[in-house]
C-alpha cells in the first residue's frame, strides 16, 4: 500500500521506521518530513497545514493509507476532511480529538464514564473569582491546566497556595493564549507515571508496549518540563495484571464511551497514568502516539505495521498483523540543543552519525535540517538516540555508547534515561531471590 505521513519529528521519524519496515508497504510519502525521514520516505512536497493540498497529493499519487502524526492537525480535522473523501485515515476526528485538545472535555467525558482521574473543577475567565475561592479552600499541591493545546507546556503544579492564586492570574490574563480561557484545577496525584498505547479502530484495540517518558530537563526529575528528554519501553512498574487492569477500566470505557456518544476513536490512544499503591489513574489522554515515546514503543513492536494502522482506519483491526507488542527492551535518549526547554540556538553542525549508528542503535532526527550536504540542528529536542537489547539495561547502555559518538555544539542529555525502570527490575529481582 501507498502511505502519506504527515509530519517532522521523532515522533514520525519512528513512525516512518516501522511503516517503511512492513512488508505491506509499497510506497511512503512524508509532509513535511525531516532529514532522517528523507531516508526512508519520499518527500510529499506540499505544505501538510493545507487540508486541500494534503487530499490532492493523496488522490493524485494513490494513496491507501493517511497517518497523521502530531495533535495539531487532528485537532484542526484534517482526518474529517480526508474521511470525507474516502481516504482511510489513522487518527481520530476533531470530535474524537478533544480527548487531548479540550482538557474539559477530557475530564468531563471520564467522569460521565466512570474512567479512575484526579478530582476536578473549571473555571471560565468570568468565573475568576470562584475558581480564587476555590483555590482558598484546596489542598496543596494542586495542578491547573489550560484547556487547550499548549504544546505540552499548559499543566502547572503548584506546591502552596500563593503559587496556585498567581498561576491562576496568568492562565487567565493569557499566558497560554486562548487554551487558557478556561483552567481546570485538578487534585495532585502522588505515584510514578507511565504510559500505554493502545491501537484502536472504534470497537476493538491492541495494546502496545507501555513507556515511561522524562519530562524534566534534568537528572533525576528536576528542572523545567519539556516534551519529553527520554523515554524507555516496556515499563515494569505495567505487569501484566496492571496492563489488563487498565485496559477493562480505561481503554474499553473510553472506546464504547466514545462510540456512544457519536465520535468513536480511531487511532493511537495514548493513556498517560498515575501509578500508586498497584491502580493506575487517568493523568491525560494523548490522540496520537507519544515524542519520543514512539521511538521505544514501536522498536520493540514485532508487526506488519501498516497493515496493522490501515486495518484500524479501515475499522476492522487485524490482531494478527501483531506478532509481539514487546520483544526485549528499548531506550531512548534524546540529545536536545543546550538552553532547551528556553532559548536556544540551532545551526550547529552534527557529525558523528554514521558512527552512532549500528545494529544495537538507531538516530531518530527530530529537529535537524540539512544544509550543503551537512547535518544541522533546526530545534529544542535534536535527535532521539533510541538502544535496543533484550533486557533494559543492556538497551539502556547501547542507547548511551551511540549517544556519545555523536557531536555538536551545546548538545546536552540526561544521564538518568532507564534508571528508574532498571531500579524496579532490580528490586523484583532482590524479592524474587529471597
Ligand atoms: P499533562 O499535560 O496533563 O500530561 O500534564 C503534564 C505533567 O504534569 C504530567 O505528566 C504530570 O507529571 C503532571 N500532572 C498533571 N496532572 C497531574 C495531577 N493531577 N497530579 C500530579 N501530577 C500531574
Ligand atoms: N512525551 C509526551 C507526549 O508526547 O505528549
Amino acid at each position: 500500500m501507498n502511505v502519506l505521513l504527515i509530519g517532522g519529528g521523532g515522533r514520525e521519524h519512528a513512525l516512518a521506521r516501522a511503516l517503511a519496515e512492513s512488508p505491506s508497504l509499497a510506497k511512503l510519502y512524508a509532509a513535511p518530513g525531516n532529514p532522517g525521514i528523507f531516508e526512508l520516505a519520499e518527500q510529499a512536497g506540499i505544505d501538510a497545514s493545507d487540508h486541500k493540498a494534503v487530499l490532492d497529493f493523496c488522490r493524485s499519487q494513490a494513496i491507501d493509507l493517511l497517518v497523521i502524526g502530531p495533535e495539531q492537525p487532528l485537532a484542526d480535522g484534517l482526518a474529517d476532511a480526508a474521511r470525507r473523501e474516502g481516504i482511510a485515515v489513522f487518527g481520530p476526528d476533531q470530535a474524537a480529538a478533544r480527548l487531548e485538545s479540550s482538557k474539559t472535555f477530557a475530564k468531563e467525558f471520564m467522569a460521565r464514564h466512570n474512567i479512575p482521574t484526579a478530582a476536578f473543577r473549571r473555571f471560565t475567565a468570568a468565573e475568576r473569582q470562584a475558581a480564587q475561592e476555590y483555590l482558598q479552600s484546596h489542598s496543596m499541591p494542586v495542578v491547573l491546566k489550560a484547556d487547550g493545546l499548549a504544546a505540552g507546556k499548559g499543566v502547572i503544579v503548584c506546591a502552596t497556595r500563593d503559587e496556585a492564586l498567581q498561576a491562576l492570574d496568568r492562565m487567565f490574563d493569557g499566558m497560554f493564549g486562548a487554551a487558557g480561557n478556561t483552567v481546570v484545577v485538578e487534585e495532585f496525584m502522588e505515584g510514578e507515571e507511565a504510559s500505554v498505547f493502545a491501537i484502536c479502530d472504534g470497537n476493538d484495540c491492541a495494546l502496545l508496549a507501555s513507556a515511561q517518558d522524562h519530562k524534566q530537563a534534568y537528572d533525576n526529575d528536576r528542572g523545567p518540563n519539556t516534551g519529553g528528554m527520554g523515554a524507555y519501553a516496556p515499563a515494569p512498574i505495567v505487569d501484566a495484571t496492571m496492563m489488563a487492569d487498565i485496559r477493562s477500566r480505561i481503554i474499553e470505557p473510553v472506546l464504547n464511551g466514545m462510540k456512544q456518544e457519536g465520535y468513536p476513536f480511531v487511532g493511537c490512544l495514548f493513556c498517560g497514568l498515575m501509578i500508586a499503591e498497584g491502580e493506575a489513574r487517568v493523568v491525560e489522554f494523548n490522540v496520537r502516539f507519544g515524542d519520543p515515546e514512539a521511538q521505544v514503543v514501536l522498536a520493540v513492536l514485532r508487526a506488519d505495521f501498516a497493515r496493522l494502522l490501515s486495518s484500524a482506519a479501515r475499522g476492522a483491526l487485524d490482531h494478527s498483523a501483531i506478532d509481539s507488542p514487546a520483544e526485549g527492551s528499548a531506550c531512548c535518549v534524546v540529545l536536545a540543543s543546550e538552553g532547551y526547554p528556553a532559548a536556544y540556538e540551532k545551526g550547529k553542525v552534527i557529525n558523528g552519525l554514521r558512527e552512532a549508528a549500528n545494529e544495537d542503535a538507531y538516530v531518530f532526527h527530530a529537529g535537524t535540517a540539512s544544509v550543503n550536504g551537512s547535518i544541522v540542528s533546526n530545534g529544542g529536542r535534536v535527535l532521539g538516540v533510541c538502544g535496543q537489547a533484550p533486557v533494559l539495561e543492556e538497551a539502556v547502555n547501547n542507547a548511551y555508547r551511540a549517544a556519545e559518538r555523536i557531536e555538536f555544539a551545546g548538545k546536552s542529555y540526561r544521564r538518568d534515561i532507564g534508571a528508574k525502570g532498571i531500579r524496579r527490575l532490580e528490586g523484583r529481582q532482590r524479592v524474587e531471590g529471597d
